[in-house]
């Protein structure tokens, strides 16, 4: 086989089979394969495409391509869920302690922040003594015990898929549904899950722009999902605006502890009420509509913040702070930012407020920085709010002051106001099963 014919092939349209998929992954894994033979591959796939049956095989070859983590001392039916988001996104520490309040096993690897994006393990390590690296004995048997770890990724998990991503990076390659669905499916597939939610977003702040690119990413995920022999349910959900009012690390803690009360923004407890509903029925667990009622009553009745006490507890955090969330890390002051237009609130960019964040210090320009988990930004206006010029649009926590002038600036320009009244948007715009296609 030659890669040569390979890249020919899929140049004129063709089909690709199993084994010239497996031959390219492996090859250019191992170095045999060069970057500009890859790159020729990858926009012939970028221009002409992928069946479901290529893209299944893409996704299967890359997640084989490096380790594959072993779950299966875990018992019961293991469901991740993955967002396409990534500012503001502090899902997964409602998610979670709710999926495992019902004894499905959460075993989680998530991962640290990057650029605008923020997360999780960022975030879980603003609590003192949270420890986010554990021997994988350590981190079965606190599934098994107490039904949830949540981890930073450990071991070489498809390595395919980051040389590819760093490659499509560069040659103009990222957008292609089938690429981006194979990239994000190899790594869960790798990660050991049983079963998949997928948190699809749309909108200004999202990967995707258009409610309908969403929904065709959406399908092909679930596609390979079926196709490879994993449930996969996806949610796709409107990023118009930062999910909640929270964008930083201890502020999204102190979102999140307060969602898990029952007191949290109204669209962030809906998003999480609704992915995990999908969680617990690809579990087993009864209908998604049924289950919201009980999870809404587990966030209002302690149910949910016991179960993250005792997860942040088994993973050496100290509840205290939890308890008492002045002890988190905090910003020395607090800058308020006024609106500079009067009108009705039509769009709040989430990268712009993201990129603002991690000017502030709540997030890494690059791999090696360190973060100030104490500041961020807490909006103070949603999308269809009215404003006059002067009201308060948002706060911003701040230590190092040096590039606050910078992040005001992205702040005031990730708000539009237009005159009309708007309609209020529709948070969860649909949600793909495999039985539909
Ligand atoms: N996220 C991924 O993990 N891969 C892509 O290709 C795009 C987004």
């Amino acid at each position: 086989m030659r890669i040569f014919d390979i890249i020919a092939k899929k140049r004129d349209g063709g089909e690709l089979t199993k084994e010239e998929i497996e031959f390219f992954i492996q090859g250019y894994t191992a170095g045999a394969i060069e970057d500009y033979q890859a790159s020729a591959l990858v926009m012939a796939i970028y221009i002409n495409g992928m069946s479901k049956r290529e893209t299944a095989d893409l996704t299967l070859a890359m997640a084989h391509s490096g380790d594959m983590a072993d779950l299966s001392g875990i018992n019961g039916v293991k469901v991740d869920k993955h967002s396409t988001g990534g500012v503001g996104d502090k899902t997964t520490m409602v998610v979670a302690p709710l999926v495992a309040s019902f004894g499905v096993p959460v075993a989680k690897m998530s991962g640290r922040g990057l650029g605008h994006t923020g997360g999780t393990i960022d975030k879980l390590e603003s609590i003192r003594g949270f420890q986010t690296a554990m021997p994988i004995e350590k981190f079965i048997e606190n599934v098994n015990t107490i039904h949830i770890a949540v981890v930073g990724q450990t071991g070489d998990l498809a390595p395919a898929d980051k040389k590819l991503y760093a490659l499509r990076d560069v040659t103009a390659t990222i957008s292609s549904i089938p690429l981006i669905a194979s990239s994000i499916m190899s790594k869960k597939i790798a990660g050991g899950a049983d079963a998949i939610v997928l948190d699809v977003k749309f909108g200004d702040g999202a990967f995707m722009k258009t409610l309908e690119d969403a929904k065709t990413l959406a399908k092909a995920m679930v596609d390979i999902g079926e196709m490879v022999g994993r449930k996969t349910v996806a949610v796709i959900s409107n990023m118009n605006e930062p999910l909640g009012l929270a964008i930083g690390n201890a502020l999204e803690v102190e979102e999140a502890v307060a969602t898990l009360k029952g007191n949290g923004p109204r669209d962030f407890e809906t998003v999480c009420v609704e992915l995990a509903a999908q969680m617990l029925c690809l579990a087993g667990k009864g209908s998604t509509d049924t289950l919201k009622e009980e999870l809404h009553t587990r966030l209002q009745n302690g149910v949910a913040f016991e179960k993250f006490k005792e997860f942040v507890a088994a993973q050496g955090g100290d509840v205290s702070v939890i308890e008492n969330l002045d002890l988190l890390p905090s910003a020395e002051s607090v800058e308020p930012i006024y609106a500079k237009k009067s009108g009705y609130i039509n769009k709040i960019e989430a990268e712009k407020l993201g990129i603002a964040s991690m000017l502030l210090g709540g997030g890494r320009a690059k791999k090696t920085d360190l973060i100030d988990y104490g500041v961020g930004i807490i909006l103070n206006k949603k999308v269809a709010d009215f404003v006059n010029v002067g009201d308060k649009i948002a706060d911003l926590y701040v230590n190092d002051r040096s590039k606050l002038a910078d992040a005001v600036s992205l702040i005031d320009e990730a708000f539009s106001y237009q005159e009309e009244r708007l309609e209020e948007e529709t948070l969860i715009a649909g949600i793909i099963r495999g039985d539909e296609n």
